[in-house]
């Protein structure tokens, strides 16, 4: 497809990537996160059609997938092909559909993004988010944002394999512009807190991916279930990590295999971090704020053992350059990105000093790009 007729069609979705300032691998312990939507979106230009099919191109990849919603299940397309892994965040977006027996109309979509692929950034949750916020206006689902989340979220649990929690989806949905978002993963309430003032994002993608992230990020899953299994033999009523508190997972921790106890203690103390660093965000400490970041770091290198040397060396770096209050890993790990909090005057030297530092301590270049909170997803208006 040329992207020239791109204009002419009649919707046009704007979905974005999230970063998450701290509160890393707690969704799914019921945790509290503290993610914002950035402005790094897909864009998704779609055209209904009469037919139940689906055809969708990916701009970036110059490739085209045509699908029915009879072969969803099967995840083949109309040829009975296998569909390719990028065409599993549209069709898990159909069938997390089909299966809340919500209509279906067919369509003819293209998409394009500037979110670096699996870098940490929500990539594939920005493409379901997109795809489900299409469907919502097609069909008239008249979903609720959160729910448009969830059935996202299936749509990557079940249909991809990934037992991620809410937080990506949540983000890419309904982030609030200039906001970071505090969302409690067990209630589900949200709201919108203001950076520090005279602070600004910096990410820096370190453009190294690890091949076997998924099934480690499920195991890392797992390991959390097993703590609590163990754990509630002791602890009557004890549902998710969420529930323990850090006296008694230090009382306890003998109890649990030596590595099931450090992940426990990491997400224990880094739901504490988010309580204390939302505190610190209404107050506007941008240094207390950002000395959470490097402790959060340290504990997602150590006890979540998520990290890596290239990672580490870039929070290092910038924990010694002018104006940064704070660096660290984000998203699930194993490669990917570090989020930075920076002096807002002081950011462009923030930039050059920590691709420059990096090279010359590594030989490797990394990305490094300034970043603004953005508004989740939505259809943009024809002019
Ligand atoms: C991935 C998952 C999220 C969350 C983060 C780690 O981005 O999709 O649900 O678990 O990792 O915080």
């Amino acid at each position: 497809m040329n992207t020239e007729g791109l204009e002419s069609a009649p919707i046009h979705v704007r979905s974005p990537g999230r970063v998450n300032l701290l509160g890393e691998h707690v969704d799914y312990n019921q945790g509290v996160v503290l993610p914002i939507a950035i402005d790094r979106q897909v864009e998704l230009f779609a055209w209904p059609l009469d037919q139940p099919r689906v055809e969708i191109t990916a701009l970036d990849l110059g490739e085209t997938v045509e699908f029915a919603f009879t072969n969803l299940e099967q995840k083949l397309d109309r040829g009975h092909r296998p569909l390719p892994a990028w065409a599993l965040y549209p069709a898990g977006v159909a069938w997390a559909a089909q299966h809340q027996t919500l209509p279906l109309q067919g369509f003819r979509a293209a998409f394009r993004s500037n979110i670096p692929i699996g870098s940490g950034l929500s990539s594939s949750a920005a493409v379901e988010v997109a795809f489900a916020v299409l469907c919502n206006a097609l069909n008239g689902w008249n979903l609720p944002l959160l729910e448009m989340a969830h059935l996202c979220q299936q749509a990557e649990n079940v249909y991809v394999g990934v037992h991620s929690g809410l937080m990506d989806q949540f983000a890419s949905a309904c982030g609030v512009q200039g906001s970071v978002m505090r969302f409690d993963t067990r209630s589900l309430e949200y709201q919108a807190l203001p950076l520090p003032p005279g602070t600004a994002l910096v990410i820096a993608d370190s453009g190294l991916r690890r091949s076997l992230a998924n099934s480690a990020y499920n195991e890392r899953r797992e390991d959390c279930e097993r703590a609590v299994a163990i754990l509630s033999q002791d602890l009557s009523g004890l549902q998710s990590l969420r529930d323990l508190s850090l006296e008694d997972f230090y009382r306890l921790q003998n109890k649990l295999p030596e590595v099931t106890a450090r992940r426990a203690r990491h997400i224990v103390e880094e739901m504490a971090r988010v309580d204390i660093a939302v505190e610190r965000l209404k107050s506007g400490d941008a240094a207390g704020f950002g000395a959470l970041m490097f402790a959060g770091h340290a504990s997602l290198r150590d006890l979540f053992q998520v990290s890596l040397p290239e990672i580490d060396a870039l929070v290092e770096i910038a924990g010694t350059l002018p104006g940064c209050y704070g660096a660290r890993l984000t998203g699930a790990g194993f490669g990917g990105c570090t989020v930075n909090l920076v002096q807002a005057h002081r950011v462009g030297g923030f930039i050059t000093a920590l691709q420059d530092r990096y090279r010359a301590q590594s030989g490797r270049e990394v990305q490094v790009f300034a970043c603004e909170a953005s508004a989740g997803a939505s259809i943009l208006e024809k002019l």
